[in-house]
C-alpha cells in the first residue's frame, strides 16, 4: 500500500526557500497594528502553528519573550536549528495546537498564514482554541488569519513556477468541495532535480463558525477584518484576519 503524501514534511528543510517573497516583516507591522487596536501589550508571546520560525526570530529579535509549537516535527526542527544560527532564545515544542500544554502563560498568541485553516475538524478546532485560551492570561490577545472560501472558489492555490532558475520549482493544484467546504491541494515540487509531493488539506472555516467557538472557548472582543486593513471582510475578501480577547 502507498503511503498518503504528509504536509509540512519533505518541504520542511526548503519551506523558508519556498517562502523567501512572503512579506514577514509587513505582517508583523499588522500584526502590531491589531495589538494596538486590542490595547494589548505584550512581552511574552506564543505562535501557535509556528512552522520554521520565522515571525518567531523577528519577535524575539525585538525582545519579547516568544514560544512556537507546531505539529509538524521537521518545521520544529528546522525552526529550532535557525534558532541557534541566530543565537536566539525561543522555546519551540513539536505539539498538536489541541493537545498542548506548555506550564506557562502569555499574554498574547497569534497565528499566521492559515494555519488554521489546517485544521479540518471542527471539534478539533474548537480543542485547540480552548488550549490557546488555557496558555493566555485573562486580558491576552489571540490573533490568526483564515484563508476564505472564496479564495479557495477562485482557485488561489492553482499556482506554478516551472522557471529554470528557480531554487524551488513546484505545481499545486487545489480540488475544492463547497459542500464540505474542504479543499485538497496536490503539491509536486521539483528541487535539485528530485521530485516530491505533498498534499494539502484545509478547510474554509466560516466567520459565524470562528466566532462561536471563540465565546465558546472563554474570547470575547471578538473582530475580524478584510487582510492587512482595519475594513470589515468583504464578500471578495480572500484571507480574513480574526482578534479575540481572553476573558
Ligand atoms: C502554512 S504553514 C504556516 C507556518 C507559519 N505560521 C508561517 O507563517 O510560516 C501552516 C503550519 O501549521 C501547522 N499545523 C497544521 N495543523 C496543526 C496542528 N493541529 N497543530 C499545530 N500545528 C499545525 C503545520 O505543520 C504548518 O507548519
Amino acid at each position: 500500500m502507498s503511503k498518503k503524501p504528509e504536509s509540512f514534511g519533505p518541504i520542511a528543510p526548503h519551506y523558508d526557500v519556498l517562502m523567501r517573497s512572503v512579506p514577514y516583516d509587513m505582517w508583523l507591522s499588522y500584526y502590531q497594528l491589531l495589538l494596538a487596536q486590542q490595547e494589548v501589550y505584550p512581552e511574552k508571546l506564543l505562535d501557535v502553528c509556528c512552522g520554521t520560525g520565522t515571525l518567531c526570530e523577528k519577535i524575539a529579535a525585538l525582545g519579547y519573550s516568544v514560544a512556537g509549537i507546531d505539529l509538524s516535527a521537521a518545521m520544529i526542527e528546522r525552526a529550532r536549528a535557525k534558532a541557534k544560527e541566530l543565537e536566539l532564545d525561543i522555546r519551540y515544542e513539536a505539539v498538536d495546537a489541541a493537545e498542548f500544554d506548555l506550564g506557562e502563560r502569555f499574554e498574547a498568541a497569534y497565528s499566521f498564514f492559515d494555519s488554521f485553516n489546517y485544521i479540518t475538524d471542527l471539534g478539533h478546532l474548537q480543542k485547540a482554541l480552548h488550549r490557546i485560551a488555557h496558555h493566555l492570561k485573562p486580558g491576552g490577545s489571540l490573533v490568526f488569519d483564515l484563508n476564505t472560501s472564496y479564495a479557495f472558489e477562485e482557485k488561489m492555490f492553482d499556482q506554478e513556477d516551472r522557471r529554470k532558475k528557480s531554487p524551488i520549482q513546484y505545481k499545486w493544484k487545489g480540488d475544492y468541495n463547497p459542500t464540505s467546504r474542504i479543499i485538497h491541494v496536490t503539491m509536486d515540487f521539483w528541487i535539485d532535480g528530485e521530485n516530491f509531493q505533498e498534499v494539502h488539506v484545509q478547510r474554509a472555516h466560516s466567520q459565524e463558525e470562528i466566532f462561536e467557538m471563540l465565546k465558546v472557548a472563554g474570547f470575547h472582543q471578538i473582530a475580524c477584518y478584510d487582510s492587512y486593513t482595519l475594513e470589515p471582510p468583504r464578500k471578495r475578501s480572500d484571507r480574513i484576519h480574526f482578534t479575540a480577547i481572553r476573558e
